[in-house]
């Protein structure tokens, strides 16, 4: 069973903490060294996007894995980041999230919270880089994307105080992760647990897009590692390793 024991480093603002924390990895940080910044200049998203973070707005936080479980499983290291913030934004802000897979957090179908997991090789060994970026108030993200994004904020109908409010979340999280990650090494209980909070996992009709692939289909289910099956429109089985999923309205008519 592996024990994460997270120390957290505070910076007021970085490029990325992602990118930080991959720099003092190289150098032989420990697993579970986190850290946290009040804004960041560069935040990176998902397939080479930006993450926008201007300070106070969101809470911006990476922590060090040196995982031991086989490397195809690694994809459950995001599933368990997933189900950690799900934990955090449910019992520090009473805020009840959707998973859209492969790690998105959704409250009220927008998207409250996105995961970056990177691979990187230190030389004590291979690791994983886990950034997780909150959407603590509506000026997290662009105007235009109101409506394909929310906030804790919105969500509660509250206004955040940013310092109390991301503090209590950061305290669950922290929680929440070591909790979830000593399951790591019993993937089933992963997906399942995963399985069971996401309205993606089965039965959704969806359009998955990888580069110039793109599939329509309804979800399957989810593989022991972490890929979606998708029963495409020709009944054939995908699975599904990397990419996007939007969600496809069944009728022109749905809200
Ligand atoms: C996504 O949904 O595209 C993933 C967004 C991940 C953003 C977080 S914020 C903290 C960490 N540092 C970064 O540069 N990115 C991640």
């Amino acid at each position: 069973m592996a024990v994460l024991k997270p120390k957290v480093f505070r910076f007021e603002s970085l490029p990325s903490t992602n990118t930080e924390l991959a720099r003092l990895a190289s150098e032989g940080a420990a697993e579970g060294v986190s850290i946290v910044a009040d804004e960041q200049t560069a935040g990176r998203g998902r397939l080479q996007r930006a993450w926008s973070s201007p300070k106070g707005a969101g809470l911006y936080f990476s922590i060090l894995l040196r995982p031991v479980i086989p490397q195809n499983y690694w994809p459950l290291i995001t599933f368990m980041a997933a189900l950690a913030v799900g934990d955090a934004l449910s019992e520090a802000a009473g805020v009840q999230t959707d998973i859209k897979w492969p790690n998105d957090l959704l409250s009220g179908e927008r998207k409250i919270c996105g995961i970056l997991a990177e691979a990187i090789d230190t030389p004590a060994g291979r690791a994983v880089i886990v950034g997780i970026g909150i959407n603590l108030t509506q000026n997290a993200f662009p105007p235009q994307l109101a409506n394909v994004a929310t906030s804790v904020a919105e969500a509660t109908g509250q206004a955040m105080s940013h310092v109390v409010d991301r503090e209590r979340i950061l305290a669950v999280l922290l929680d929440a992760l070591s909790r979830w990650y000593s399951l790591l090494d019993e993937p089933e209980r992963i997906v399942d647990a995963w399985s069971n909070r996401s309205s993606y996992a089965i039965g959704k009709l969806v359009q998955v897009s990888n580069g110039d692939d793109v599939w329509q289909g309804t979800t399957s289910g989810i593989e022991r590692d972490g890929a979606l099956r998708l029963r495409t429109t020709s009944g054939e089985i995908k699975l599904v390793r990397a990419g996007d999923v939007y969600r496809i309205r069944a009728s022109k008519n749905e809200l």
